[in-house]
Formats: C-alpha cells, sequence, structure tokens
C-alpha cells in the first residue's frame, strides 16, 4: 500500500485560508452557518416514500472557487459547510443517511497542497465542529482504507465515531481514502481468507454475505444518487451499492447546492417507478 506523506502544519494553506477567511468576513460569506438555521420547504413531498439513504458525490468544488476568482481550496472549505446544510436538511426531513464523497482513492493524483488541505478540512470538521454535529444527534461514520491514511487522520476519524457513536439521528457516511473497485476488491479478499481459514463455505456466498464483507455493512443501500456539478458518470463511487438507485444530477456546482434543490432531486425521486427489474405493481 502506498504511503502518503500529509503533514498538518502547512503555513501556505494556513496563510491562505486566513487571507480568504478575512475575505469573507468583510466582504462576502458568511462561512459558518449552524446547522440549526436550515429550515426545509416541505410542501409537495411525500412523507411517506423518502429515501432512507442518500448518496452524494459532491462535485464543481474547483471550479465555483476560479469562477470566483479563488483558490481551489476555498471550494471545498465552501462545500463542508454546504454539506453541513444537507445533512440538517436530511435529518429535518427524516432521511437515515447520507453518505457523501469526500476523498477517493484517485484524489491522491491531485497537487499535494489541495491534499492535504481537504485533510486538514476534514480533521478541523471533526474536532472543532464535532460538537455541531453532537448536537444534531448526527451519527459519523466512514467508508475506505484506512490504510495509507496518515496517522492524524485514522486518530480524527476514531474520535469522531467515539464521539457520535450513541447518536440515534440521521448517519452521515464520509467515503475518504473511498473507492469503489478498491472496496469489491476488499471484500473479495476477506471472503477469500474466510473460506481459507474454513470459516465460509463457497456455496454460502450469497448477496447478504458480499454485503456484510463491504464497508457499507449494515447500511442500507442508496435509493438516490446525487451528483453535482454537470459531469454525467459514477467516478468508482458505491459500484456494488448504486446497483438500482435512482440518479439526479445538476449542473450546479457543490458550495451553490441549496436545501431546495435537495428536495427538487427527493421530488424526481418519487416520481420515479422502480422495478428493481421486475415489473410494476397494478
Ligand atoms: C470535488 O470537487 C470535490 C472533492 C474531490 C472533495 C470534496 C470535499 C469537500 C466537499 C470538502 C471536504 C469534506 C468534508 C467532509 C469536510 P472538485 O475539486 O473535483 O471540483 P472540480 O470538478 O470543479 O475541479
Amino acid at each position: 500500500m502506498q504511503e502518503h506523506n500529509v503533514e498538518y502544519n502547512d503555513y501556505e494553506t494556513y496563510f491562505a485560508e486566513r487571507r480568504i477567511l478575512m475575505f469573507n468576513t468583510f466582504f462576502k460569506f458568511q462561512p459558518n452557518r449552524k446547522l440549526s438555521d436550515v429550515i426545509v420547504n416541505t410542501e409537495g413531498l411525500e412523507p411517506d416514500n423518502l429515501p432512507r439513504h442518500i448518496a452524494i458525490i459532491m462535485d464543481g468544488n474547483g471550479r465555483w472557487a476560479k469562477e470566483r476568482g479563488n483558490l481551489r481550496t476555498y471550494g471545498h472549505k465552501v462545500g463542508a459547510e454546504t454539506l453541513k446544510t444537507i445533512v440538517k436538511a436530511s435529518n429535518n426531513l427524516g432521511i437515515e443517511v447520507i453518505t457523501a464523497y469526500a476523498f477517493s482513492t484517485e484524489n491522491w493524483k491531485r497537487p499535494m497542497k489541495e491534499v492535504r488541505f481537504i485533510m486538514n478540512l476534514i480533521k478541523r470538521y471533526l474536532t472543532a465542529e464535532i460538537q455541531e454535529f453532537k448536537d444534531y444527534n448526527v451519527q459519523i461514520r466512514f467508508m475506505g482504507s484506512r490504510e495509507g491514511l496518515p496517522d492524524f487522520m485514522n486518530e480524527t476519524m476514531d474520535h469522531a465515531i467515539e464521539e457520535t457513536k450513541d447518536n440515534t439521528g440521521i448517519i452521515l457516511n464520509l467515503a475518504i481514502n473511498y473507492g469503489g473497485q478498491a472496496e469489491i476488491l476488499h471484500a473479495v479478499k476477506s471472503i477469500a481468507q474466510q473460506v481459507t481459514d474454513g470459516t465460509l463455505k463457497i456455496e454460502d456466498i450469497d448477496v447478504p454475505v458480499f454485503e456484510n464483507n463491504l464497508y457499507s455493512k449494515g447500511l442500507p443501500s442508496p435509493d438516490l444518487l446525487i451528483r453535482t456539478g454537470g459531469d454525467l458518470r459514477v467516478s468508482n463511487f458505491l459500484l456494488w451499492q448504486i446497483a438500482y438507485s435512482e440518479i439526479w444530477t445538476t449542473q450546479v456546482y457543490w458550495p451553490d447546492f441549496t436545501p431546495d434543490m435537495l428536495v427538487e432531486a427527493i421530488k424526481m425521486y418519487q416520481k420515479r417507478e422502480r422495478r428493481f427489474g421486475g415489473l410494476v405493481k397494478k
């Protein structure tokens, strides 16, 4: 497994952030919207036909920031706030799980400065801001490979799990160092090991057994997959789990995604006829 060297003390990132923060404070954007501020207009939604699990590809942070003459990393910072808003809106609606693609196995190819920024952003999100998630009864979980992540990330993730494990509201499942193909390979290896050890028979391998060996063990499959930023691809996200997910995409960049757009996506979902390969019940 490749080792990735990501240090927490990155002064360049720190000062870039400070500049952005000053700019926002004085001129433009208030980044610290609280989860409690989110009001969702539920008019036209069918409360008994909500998706249990929504998966989100939060794309377009970099383009959003560039279009505003800012660093790409600023887009991630605002994107992280957007996620908080959407988690709160989803919690208010009664959605059970949000799985958000925060860092893919392919994102290591980005400039190390951007990688470090995202890691540090996630760290701050899960430490300095953890109380906000606790106040709103959000349970934090993760999917992805822990190998190759810097120690400070693994410690941060364990801490966030521990701090929120008894919360009974929405589950925020963050995909970090996650790739769908890597996840399937991981499950195959784990199953092969169980067969070798004699604890599992080949003839007993079925869909539930396979799913028990995925990172998403215990979670329902996503009913709805949302992708922002205009691209129409799956990008190695939840390859097994989205077999029958309904897909909704928008040109809107992730930092501009709003609770109203979430409701729009859910309304589309409620109009879809889900057949799971069968026929419609008359
Ligand atoms: C895609 O935008 C986004 C990512 C690769 C990272 C997503 C990360 C966040 C929203 C912030 C961190 C998350 C947490 C939980 C704190 P892009 O950079 O590919 O945008 P582009 O397509 O415009 O280049």
